[in-house]
């Protein structure tokens, strides 16, 4: 008797298409299931699952596949481990840790425990020592409550070069790991100091309550230092998909259907203490993919409270691209009478109540930002506020949100609407001019139309009810050396080979087990592919192949042509190719 890992008994309890429909809708599509690609923003469904496999793929431009275990690590941003241990709960099985030990999680889990201590080290130093009275007082100053101190862990890092060093000692953390995780700073000569010190120091937490990091606030009207330092990139700290809060805030996101974008920490805290709980920060003003992706999850609506100035507008504009590809609702707030949202609430709670019910949609925001850098009293500042603004109406999808938005420019800029869908078309021409196929499959812009008609054809074979049938049709018109994909030649060889243990009918899975876990992986793209939407029609397949045997031919060809060889010789296969390719084109066109 073989033993079952525990993924193979996970995935014996849990059907992969119910599994991922309890996230998403899937729609049947002959064998298999599609959807809208949760991982990346797309209009037409790249997204294809297979029951019979139990696996899915991304046909779009995040390419992504794989299993159950893969689909949750990357819908929760966990790692391989904590979604096995999620899905056995759920599949209730036991996992013997013994046999499962993950050194990456280890090592995690070892990182976020340091942390804890950290935090726990600096909220003692503020709350119970002399050291911290200028925290306390600093706090107090900026009329924050000891519970939404205690809530958010804040605390404060002693004027002193070891003293947190020296406290995770005693728990059992070495220097390298101090450093490795953040925490402590190596000099030139190699000596290891405390990275934060006499800081208000706030944790940074993802959704689940981990602290990856911390940020320390200066409480020195000092120049010379930086306001705010950071913890640096580590294996659990990644500032792009950080937001200040989330933890907090997940649950309010979920229910409000919204979120605010705020740029710091104290941004995001002072709204939270009063009572408005679906505020998070990014540091700084860069919003990242990364973090819109976490967003997207709990709500399809943005609402940036980006703070008043230049680098606030440029990074709406710069957030704006990244949220429309995740089709985002975005909406814009400003305070008028604050420089940020922290201000704000504390200045004048009416108002910011007022403010952040009146979102401005953000086309408008982007329409009156154009209209004040470029007043559209001459032909040229109109032809600037065009350039500025209809790249972004361009992308609108909904045609009714567009034209309300192309009739509103054309008239605050006295020009037709129709002068602005003409250099709408041309920006949309630009866009589109270098994809061959569907533009939704971004990232596979560069992938050759033989590459995809080879995966199509073989796709199509191992897809159809009668595999060895189709396989016949095709390979009666090409050779399986015609393919230029060393692995798609071996596949196939592999599938000639094994053909009379399938004379009963072709199974998939008995098929995949003669594959090595490289060519397996590789199959399973292939396998779904002609789920995906990549081909442009349901073209007929002989035609197809003879496609694939033109470019085959056109390959031979130039390999001759570059061979170093009597140029007798060469004219001689040329000609016999070009024999070949005549037929070829004959068959295209009556097919
Ligand atoms: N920031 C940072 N490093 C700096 C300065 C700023 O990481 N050297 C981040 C912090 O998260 C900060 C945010 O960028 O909260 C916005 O910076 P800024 O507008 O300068 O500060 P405020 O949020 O207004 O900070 P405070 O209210 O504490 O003065
Ligand atoms: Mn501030």
């Amino acid at each position: 008797m073989t033993m079952d890992s525990p993924i193979d008994e996970i995935k014996k309890k849990l059907d992969l298409v119910e599994f991922i429909s309890s996230y998403i809708t899937l729609k049947k599509l002959g064998r298999n299931f599609k959807a809208n690609c949760p991982f990346h923003n797309e209009k037409t469904p790249s997204f294809v699952v297979s029951p019979e496999r139990q696996i899915w793929h991304c046909f779009g431009s995040c390419g992504e596949g794989g299993d159950i275990v893969k689909f949750l690590m990357k819908w929760e941003n966990i790692t391989f481990f904590e979604a096995l241990k999620e899905l056995a709960k759920k599949a209730g099985i036991t996992l013997k840790n013994s046999n499962l030990e993950d050194s990456t999680w280890k090592k995690k889990e070892r990182f976020f425990n340091m942390n804890r201590l950290a935090a726990e080290f600096f909220q003692y130093v503020l709350n119970k020592t002399k050291f911290g009275k200028k925290g306390e007082e600093y706090l107090k100053d900026r009329q924050i409550k000891p519970s939404i101190i205690e809530k958010f862990m804040l605390g404060y890092s002693p004027s002193s070069w070891d003293s947190l060093r020296l406290f995770l000692k005693k728990k059992n953390f070495s220097d390298q790991e101090m450093h490795e995780n953040g925490l402590l700073v190596l000099t030139d000569s190699a000596r290891y100091y405390d990275r934060f010190r006499g800081r208000l120091m706030f944790p940074l937490c993802d959704a689940r309550d981990h602290i990856l990091g911390f940020s320390g606030r200066s409480l020195e009207d000092n120049v010379k230092e930086a306001k705010y330092i950071n913890t640096p990139e580590t294996p659990i700290y990644h500032k792009r998909e950080t937001l200040f809060g989330i933890n907090l805030a997940r649950e309010s996101i979920k229910k409000e259907k919204n979120v605010f974008l705020v740029e710091g920490e104290f941004d995001m805290i002072t709204p939270y203490q009063n009572g408005f709980s679906n505020f998070v920060a990014i540091k700084g003003s860069a919003v990242t993919s990364e973090q819109l992706m976490l967003l997207k999850r709990y709500t399809e609506k943005l609402t940036l409270a980006l703070d008043a100035d230049e680098a606030g507008n440029e990074a709406v504009k710069r957030g704006i691209d990244e949220a429309e590809r995740l089709e985002f609702e975005i909406n814009v707030i400003k305070f008028d009478f604050a420089k940020d949202p922290d201000e704000a609430v504390r200045k004048d709670l009416v108002a910011f109540k007022k403010a952040i019910s009146k979102p401005i949609h953000i086309y408008d925001f982007l329409i009156d930002l154009a209209l004040k850098k470029h007043p559209a009293d001459d032909p040229f500042n109109k032809k600037k506020v065009g350039d500025e603004v209809l790249p972004y109406i361009a992308k609108i999808n909904n045609s009714i949100v567009k034209s309300h938005y192309l009739k509103k420019i054309s008239a605050l800029l006295d020009v037709t609407e129709y002068s602005l869908e003409t250099l709408i078309k041309k920006i949309n021409r630009s866009k589109n001019i270098q994809s061959f196929y569907k533009p939704t499959a971004n990232n596979k812009k560069n992938e050759k139309r033989e590459d995809i008609l080879e995966k199509y054809v073989l796709s199509s074979i191992f897809q159809s009810e009668n595999a060895y049938k189709i396989n016949e049709i095709i390979f009666s018109i090409i050779d399986p050396s015609d393919l230029s994909i060393p692995s798609h030649k071996k596949i196939v060889s592999i599938f000639i080979e094994k053909k009379e243990l399938f004379k009963n009918g072709f199974n998939i899975n008995l098929f995949v087990t003669f594959l090595s876990p490289e060519l397996r992986a590789i199959f399973d793209e292939i396998y779904l592919f002609a789920s995906s939407d990549l081909i442009v029609s349901n073209e007929n397949l002989e035609k197809l192949a003879f496609e694939l045997k033109r470019f085959s031919l056109k390959r031979q060809m130039n390999q001759i042509l570059n061979e170093e060889n009597d140029e007798k010789e060469k004219n001689k296969k040329l000609l016999l190719i070009t024999e070949e390719l005549k037929e070829v084109e004959k068959k295209l066109i009556s097919l």
